[in-house]
């Protein structure tokens, strides 16, 4: 199988597919409201910095692997280690879980963006608009079902190529839309400014241990880390491209991305609510909440809101399809099934959790998982739990099983590593006992035992 392992053509195709899963709802929905909720400028801060130390030693970490054995996670993760196999099968799994509740939230844009259609431009920027919407048990099941369907019939017809490509045009308009309407609001509204000095200054007195377990778990997300997508990604890799360079790029326009949507959301956030420091605190929906109010007041509004979210729409879809098409692959190579049964058994599967999480607004909102809703519960185990032991020992076997130097080596075929000092020792010492630190704080919060 892995003799006819294509690969992508040139430099700049593994850059924009790996761009084209790492931009999506993380960087447009997750990173503005964990920013809101964290911190602001702090989060902002310990964000960058984490995505230029560890984000970029474990995205390396991840393509070398792939690239240099040619397979992905979980047959690489076997033939490095045989005893961390599970690493791969623990990595495998993290997007199956992902899937299901990303398309809940996929669906809620598609709502957004047929209502700007439909001229509720209006109506959706009340205040009660989206709280009504995902309160509703049938409407959010359906837009659901919806976004996840046409996931499947993408997967299903091996289209992938026909959606990236339009995606590909779609990206620089999206970053070009968010810096339109981040400008608008900040010149144009009252109080808009302090939500800027929030969102960039940082301000320790806002600091917690919670500020870098939600960074770091943002970074996994938003960059694709520590579930074999970068590892496949790797193994498609061609040996004359610098990882290092590729990875820069990655992670700086994912990053960019990221704080822009932030710059989009949080002023916005300042302007509608007066100050109030709860508005802060919407989590999942703060994105759905804040921008209709702003293109209700803006000339045009009903245009760009419908531009807006088509673009997001489409960052959103070639998301799924990567998470989606992971899950497929690996089924197939573990059970052999053909392509079109293991795309109906990933959907069958994803429709279900994914109603789980729909219904944990509405129908069973009092049923909580450790203190969590079901779209948080599933988010907080695939972001704060699995995908650290995932990099954990990513960390471990190459700081201390196969050694650094077997990942600079591969870095190496198409030149000199530059960061590689930074590199051994990100992976070495810093990451796993950062991570590890983390994982158990966080689950010691989430169990009750500790209060951050
Ligand atoms: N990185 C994506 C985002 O930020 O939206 C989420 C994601 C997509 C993760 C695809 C993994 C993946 F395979």
């Amino acid at each position: 199988m892995d003799s006819k392992r294509s690969t992508f053509t040139g430099k700049i195709g593994f850059v924009l597919a790996a761009a084209g899963s790492a931009v999506g709802l993380g960087n447009i929905w997750r990173f503005p409201y964990l920013a809101a909720k964290y911190g602001g400028g702090i989060f902002l801060l310990v964000y960058i910095i984490l995505a230029v130390t560890f984000g970029f030693s474990l995205m390396i970490a991840e393509i070398a692997i792939g690239r240099k054995t040619g397979l992905s996670a979980v047959e690489a993760y076997k033939k490095l280690d045989r005893r961390f196999a599970f690493v791969g099968y623990i990595s495998a799994f993290i997007p199956a879980i992902i899937l299901p509740y990303y398309s809940v939230i996929g669906g809620w844009v598609m709502k957004y963006m047929f209502g700007f259609v439909a001229g509720e431009k209006t109506a959706m920027a009340a205040d009660s608009y989206f709280g009504s919407f995902i309160g509703g048990v049938g409407e959010p099941l359906l837009w659901f079902a919806l976004f996840i369907g046409i996931t499947a019939v993408i997967v299903l017809m091996g289209v992938e190529k026909g959606i990236e490509k339009v995606s590909k045009v779609m990206m620089p308009i999206l970053v070009i839309l968010i810096l339109f309407i981040s400008i608008y609001t900040i010149v144009t509204m009252d109080g808009a400014w302090e939500g800027v000095v929030y969102y960039i200054k940082p301000d320790l007195a806002h600091f917690s241990v919670k500020t870098i377990l939600a960074a770091m778990g943002q970074l996994f997300y938003s960059m694709s880390l520590a579930m074999g997508i970068m590892i496949t990604f790797g193994s498609y890799m061609k040996k004359d491209i610098s990882i290092e360079a590729s990875t820069r790029q990655i992670e700086v326009f994912d990053t960019i991305v990221a704080f822009l949507a932030g710059l989009m959301i949080i002023p916005a956030v300042f302007a509608f609510s007066g100050g109030d420091p709860n508005a802060l605190n919407k989590g999942a929906g703060l994105m759905f909440a804040t921008l209709p109010k702003v293109f209700d007041v803006m000339a045009g509004g009903s245009f760009i809101g419908f531009a807006f979210f088509i673009m997001v729409f489409f960052a959103a879809l070639t998301s799924s399809i990567s998470l989606m098409e992971t899950v497929v692959s690996v089924l197939q190579d573990k059970t052999s099934i053909s392509r079109k049964k293991a795309c109906i058994a990933v959907l069958v599967f994803s429709l279900l959790l994914g109603a789980v999480s729909s219904l944990g607004y509405s129908a069973w909102d009092s049923v909580k998982l450790l203190g969590l809703q079901f779209l948080d519960f599933f988010d907080f185990v695939s972001n704060s739990v699995m995908m650290p032991v995932a990099a954990f020992f990513t960390c471990l076997i190459i700081g201390y099983i196969v050694k650094p130097r077997w990942a600079i080596d591969e870095v190496e075929t198409s030149g000199k590593f530059k960061s590689a000092g930074l590199f051994t020792f990100m992976i070495k010492y810093i990451a796993p006992v950062c991570i590890l630190l983390i994982l158990i704080s966080s689950v010691l919060d989430a169990l009750g035992i500790v209060k951050l």
